[in-house]
């Protein structure tokens, strides 16, 4: 057996075919009672030893992210050390640009950058399966490896954040050239987030059909957008992939994460159909427990710096968490991912916190 540590009690035999506790907790099948499952945003990456070892021999990201064997290692290292209920897909947000042509590459310790688009013209979705197929491979492969029980968590950006990128050509600022397009060129980006909405699509439908069970969809700069304007650029792109899946694949779960949403998030969850919600770091709980519909997930929302910071901190952070989800439909996690300062034997210290505090 490939996966050793941390796994002992929670596993199943294989012929059983175990619908993971993530999954059953999504789909409203689990006790909301009984103990909650934790997986935690950006779970594999720099701050682990054994996954700069295998980066360093990669060559760059995008390779990493295109090289089935590496990636379904990096893949797997987080669950055996920690044994989460599900592993995420290696890759990146940013293959779906790669995927319709535009270059993208990672400049070291800077971050990600590409050819800047100012329209969709030179978007081609026809090429988009074939150039991600490298992908579909580790999908594959992951979920040959995984244990019955753990969940693999597909995933995809949303249209918006992914244009945010694509329009400004990299990250690190405030993303104003998407956001003055959406004021003076909105036909243009309705037409690249139409074309994002439909490589979107194709794309987590490539991961189910490899052997993901659950999709989520990163909104990371959804708080960038207006009031005015969320629904446009936010709410009705989402709608349409989540619509889209559920048409196509109603078995599988899709949780949104509209980052720094603020109060427009109990719209995006009653508009958008989502069966959970990834809540940032800055959300109450309280609130988001008294808001959301009992029915939706609710996801979230450990400040990645108490992980950094580990110790008492660190417990009473979980502390919290596992006191709101009491009684609730949840998934423990972080309200964003694992920073690479982070020491990895306080994420070992988090689900032990998160295994022993619900019994
Ligand atoms: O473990 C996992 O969560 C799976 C892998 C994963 C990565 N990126 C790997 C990665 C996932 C789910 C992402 C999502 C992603 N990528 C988002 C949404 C989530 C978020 O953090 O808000 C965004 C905005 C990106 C775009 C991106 N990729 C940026 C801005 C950067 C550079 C900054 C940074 O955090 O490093 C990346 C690079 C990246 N993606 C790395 C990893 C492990 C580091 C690259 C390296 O190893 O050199």
């Amino acid at each position: 057996m490939f996966i050793r540590r941390g796994m002992d009690k929670r596993s199943v035999p294989r012929h059983m075919n175990a619908m993971s506790l993530i999954k059953k907790t999504l789909l409203g099948q689990a006790n909301e009672n009984g103990p909650k499952p934790v997986w935690l945003m950006r779970q594999a990456g720099r701050y682990l030893p054994e996954y700069r070892e295998v980066r360093a021999k990669a060559g760059g990201f995008v390779d990493l992210c295109l090289n089935p064997d590496l990636a379904t290692e990096v893949t797997l290292q987080p669950i055996r050390r920690y044994g989460f209920d599900a592993a995420i897909l290696f890759s990146d947000i940013l293959m779906v640009p790669h995927g319709l042509g535009q270059k993208l590459w990672f400049q070291e310790g800077e971050g990600p950058r590409l050819t800047p688009i100012t329209d969709n013209a030179s978007l081609a979705v026809a090429g988009l399966l074939e150039r991600l197929a490298p992908i579909f491979s580790t999908v594959r492969q992951v979920r040959a490896a995984l244990p019955a029980q753990t969940e693999l968590i597909g995933f995809a950006g949303s249209p918006w954040t992914v244009a945010s990128y694509m329009i400004e050509g990299g990250g690190g600022g405030d993303f104003h050239a998407i956001r003055k397009m959406a004021f003076a060129a909105p036909e243009k980006l309705d037409d690249i987030i139409d074309t994002l909405v439909e490589a979107t699509l194709f794309y987590t439908r490539a991961q189910i059909e490899a052997g993901a069970g659950v999709i989520q969809l990163f909104d990371s700069w959804a708080g960038n957008v207006g009031h005015p304007l969320f629904d446009r650029y936010i709410i009705g792109p989402t709608r349409k992939i989540v619509e889209g899946l559920k048409h196509s694949h109603p078995e599988v779960p899709i949780i949104g994460f509209p980052r720094l949403a603020g109060s427009n998030l109990p719209r995006y969850v009653a508009e958008t159909g989502v069966h959970g919600v990834g809540l940032d770091t800055g959300v109450s709980l309280p609130w988001a427990v008294a808001t959301v519909p009992p029915t939706v997930t609710l996801q979230g929302n450990i400040d990645p710096l108490a992980l950094v910071a580990g110790g008492k901190a660190l417990d009473a952070a979980a502390d919290h968490v596992l006191q709101q989800a009491k009684g609730r439909r949840f998934i423990i996690n972080l309200g964003h991912g694992i920073i690479p300062a982070t020491p990895p034997e306080h994420v070992a210290q988090l689900v032990a916190r998160v295994r022993e505090g619900q019994g």
